[in-house]
């Protein structure tokens, strides 16, 4: 039996499978089975009324989840699957309640990543799958991160090799007049909307969204060691202060520093958005409790750093101007 023929085997007899996609690791369980779904929240720590985005193998099988599907979703399912997008559409009615979360909705991504295409394929039904992290944790980009988040809980983690894109996916709802990004994500807002022919409206937080969607809850990615965001000039200032004052500080650049006379330890990050994203979460979750704070050059505000941005917001405890 190869390693494929026994996830399908656990899947099919309701049990878990971490698998690999293209932008972080997931925690997977057969779709339509409720139970097998139950233990996706159990294991996570995860509040059950937020739902889970089902995870199928193509277009092809749309229609097996969605119903009254726009024109739209058929044209951003035709330009980024398979891929980093999640497409948010009115459910079919036999969709569980505990994927949707009780909702009329159902979140749908057909990921890239080749292992976890066989496994869909192979399978033949859909899989609901969160990042496969602990409620609030950092995302995991590595079957080594999945892992050290369950241990021996998940019977099995398939190793597909670190996540290509690092972010999670794109997520778009299509369910009123006007698609809306609820969370920026591995394909770039501006392709979207060239494919669409017209602008998204954004959701920046779950403050005023009637939308549950648990990436945008303000604190959602954060690691446990503070991290402050801001510019390079204000972290070196900031940083000398810390060390004077005993801290364990590690300063994370992009910008060329030279070497800081002060011996503040540092690491040059990644200069572009793709691997900078790619970095992140790994990152993040190395220097975790490894320094008393973490002090990181802001990103600009640029439209390829949208989906890092969202995240870093998220997971600062502090901005500095
Ligand atoms: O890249 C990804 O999307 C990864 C990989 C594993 O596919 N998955 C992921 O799942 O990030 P999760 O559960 O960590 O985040 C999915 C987000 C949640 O914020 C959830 O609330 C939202 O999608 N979501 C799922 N179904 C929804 C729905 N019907 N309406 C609104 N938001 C939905
Ligand atoms: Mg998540």
């Amino acid at each position: 039996m190869t390693e494929l023929d026994h996830a399908v085997a656990l899947l099919r007899e309701g049990e878990l499978v971490a698998i690999p996609t293209e932008t972080v690791y997931g925690l997977a369980a057969d779709a339509a089975n409720p139970a097998a779904v139950a233990k996706i929240f159990a294991l996570k720590g995860r509040p059950s009324d937020h739902p889970l985005i089902v995870h199928i193998a193509g277009t092809a099988q749309l229609d097996d989840w969605a119903t009254n599907i726009p024109a739209d979703a058929r044209r951003l399912a035709d330009a980024f699957w398979p891929g980093p997008l999640t497409l948010i559409l009115k459910r079919q009615p036999h969709v569980p309640d505990a994927v949707t979360g009780g909702q009329d909705t159902v979140g749908l991504r057909a990921p890239a990543h080749p292992l976890a295409h066989a496994l869909l394929e192979q399978f033949g039904g859909g899989l609901a799958a969160p990042s496969a992290n602990r409620f609030g944790h950092v995302s995991p980009t590595t079957a080594q991160h999945v892992r050290d988040e369950f241990g021996d809980a998940c019977p099995l983690v398939l190793d597909g090799g670190a996540s290509p894109v690092g972010v999670e996916s794109t997520i778009v709802s299509l369910v009123d007049d006007t698609p809306k990004l609820l969370r920026p994500g591995g394909v770039p807002r501006e392709a979207i909307e060239a494919v669409l022919g017209r602008k998204l409206e954004h959701h920046q937080s779950n403050k005023t969204a009637k939308i549950r969607a648990s990436g945008l809850l303000d604190s959602h990615y954060a690691p446990r060691t503070p991290l402050i965001l801001g510019p390079l000039p204000s972290l070196l200032d900031e940083a000398a202060r810390r060390l004077a004052a005993g801290e364990r500080v590690l300063l994370l650049h992009r910008s060329a520093i030279g070497t800081p006379t002060s011996g503040i330890a540092h690491q040059q990050l990644a200069p572009d958005a793709a691997h900078f994203a790619r970095e992140l979460y790994a990152l993040l979750r190395r220097h975790d409790r490894q320094h008393d704070v973490l002090l990181m050059e802001a990103p600009p505000q640029s439209p390829e750093w949208l989906a890092v941005n969202d995240r870093l917001k998220r997971a600062a405890t502090t901005r500095l101007d």
